[in-house]
C-alpha cells in the first residue's frame, strides 16, 4: 500500500512550483489530490498529470486572499474528494525590498498572501478536521524567515510570521487532534527565484527534489523540517550568531550577492 492509502490532501499554489511538484509527489504516494490556485488552464494541467498517476483529482480556482473564494474552493474540492486529511498551503509570492522606496504595496501583498491567505486556507479546512478530531496542516515558511535577510526584508517578515504564527497555533490545534509542521525551504528554482538578479550562480534544489523533502516532513509528521541539509547547517550557525556578527557579515555578504543595489 503506497504512504498516501487513499488519503486527501488538498495543495493550495498547486499550478507552478514547489506546490505543483508537492502535488505531483503526493500524487506518485496515493493521495488524493484537490489543488487550489488562481491560474484555471496550469490546475487543468496539473489535475492531468495527477490523473496519470492513477489518482484523484480536482482543481479549484481561488485566490487565497479572498477568505469566500478560498472557503468555496475548499468546499467544492471536500463534495468530490470527502474531507480533507492534510492541507498543504503553498501559495505565496516574494518580491525584493529596496530603499529608499520600501515598496509597501509588495510589503503588503506578501503579508496578504502569505500569511493571511495561509490562515484563510487552514480556517476553511479547520472546523472539519477538529469535528474529526484529526487532519495535518502544512505551513511553507523560509529560511530567509529566520532571521532579517538583506534585500527580502518583506519576505522575511512575512515567512518569520508564518513561524511563529504556527508555533503559537500548535497547542491548541494539537490537543484536538491537528498536526502543524512547518517547512523552511533555501532556495529552490521556481518563478519566485528566477528573475532575482544574483550576481553568481546560487545552488538551487529542483521543485521536484523540495516536494520530496516536504512529503518527507508530511509523513514524518514533523514539527519543523528545513532543507536542504548544507543550508540547514548555514541558518543553524546564522540563527546562533551574536547580533554584531550577523550584521557585519550581512554588511559584506549583501552587496556582493546581486548585481542590483538594495
Ligand atoms: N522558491 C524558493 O526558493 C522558495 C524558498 C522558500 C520558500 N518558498 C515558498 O514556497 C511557496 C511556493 O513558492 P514557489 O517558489 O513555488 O513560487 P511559484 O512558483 O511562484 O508558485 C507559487 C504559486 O502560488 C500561486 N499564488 C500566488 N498568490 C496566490 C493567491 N493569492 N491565491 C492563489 N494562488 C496564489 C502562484 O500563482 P501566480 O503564478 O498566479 O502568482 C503560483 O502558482 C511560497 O510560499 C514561497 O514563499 C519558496
Amino acid at each position: 500500500m503506497t504512504p498516501g492509502r487513499g488519503r486527501v490532501a488538498i495543495v493550495t499554489g498547486a499550478a507552478n512550483g514547489i506546490g505543483r511538484a508537492t502535488a505531483l509527489e503526493m500524487a506518485a504516494r496515493g493521495y488524493r489530490l484537490g489543488l487550489i490556485d488562481r491560474d484555471p488552464a496550469r490546475l487543468a494541467e496539473v489535475a492531468g498529470r495527477v490523473e496519470t498517476a492513477g489518482v484523484e483529482a480536482c482543481a479549484a480556482e481561488a485566490d487565497v486572499v479572498d477568505p469566500a473564494a478560498i472557503q468555496a474552493a475548499v468546499d467544492a474540492v471536500e463534495a468530490v474528494l470527502g474531507p480533507c486529511d492534510v492541507l498543504v498551503a503553498c501559495a505565496g509570492v516574494g518580491r525584493m525590498t529596496h530603499v529608499p522606496d520600501l515598496d509597501t504595496a509588495g510589503l503588503r501583498a506578501m503579508l496578504e498572501v502569505n500569511v493571511l491567505g495561509m490562515a484563510q486556507s487552514f480556517e476553511a479546512v479547520l472546523p472539519g478536521m477538529i469535528g474529526r478530531g484529526r487532519g495535518h496542516l502544512v505551513g511553507i515558511s523560509s529560511v530567509a524567515g529566520l532571521r532579517g535577510m538583506p534585500w527580502m526584508a518583506s519576505y522575511s517578515a512575512s515567512k518569520a510570521a508564518v513561524w511563529t504564527y504556527l508555533e503559537g497555533l500548535r497547542p491548541a490545534l494539537k490537543r484536538r487532534g491537528v498536526r502543524i509542521t512547518t517547512v523552511f525551504p533555501g532556495f529552490v528554482r521556481t518563478g519566485m527565484t528566477l528573475d532575482v538578479p544574483f550576481a553568481r550562480p546560487v545552488t538551487m534544489l529542483e521543485p521536484e527534489q523540495a516536494a520530496v523533502h516536504i512529503v518527507r516532513a508530511i509523513e514524518k509528521g514533523s514539527r519543523d523540517y528545513m532543507f536542504p541539509w548544507l543550508t540547514a547547517l548555514g541558518m543553524g550557525f546564522l540563527r546562533r550568531s551574536p547580533n554584531r556578527l550577523y550584521d557585519w557579515m550581512m554588511d559584506r555578504a549583501g552587496p556582493k550577492a546581486l548585481t542590483t543595489d538594495f
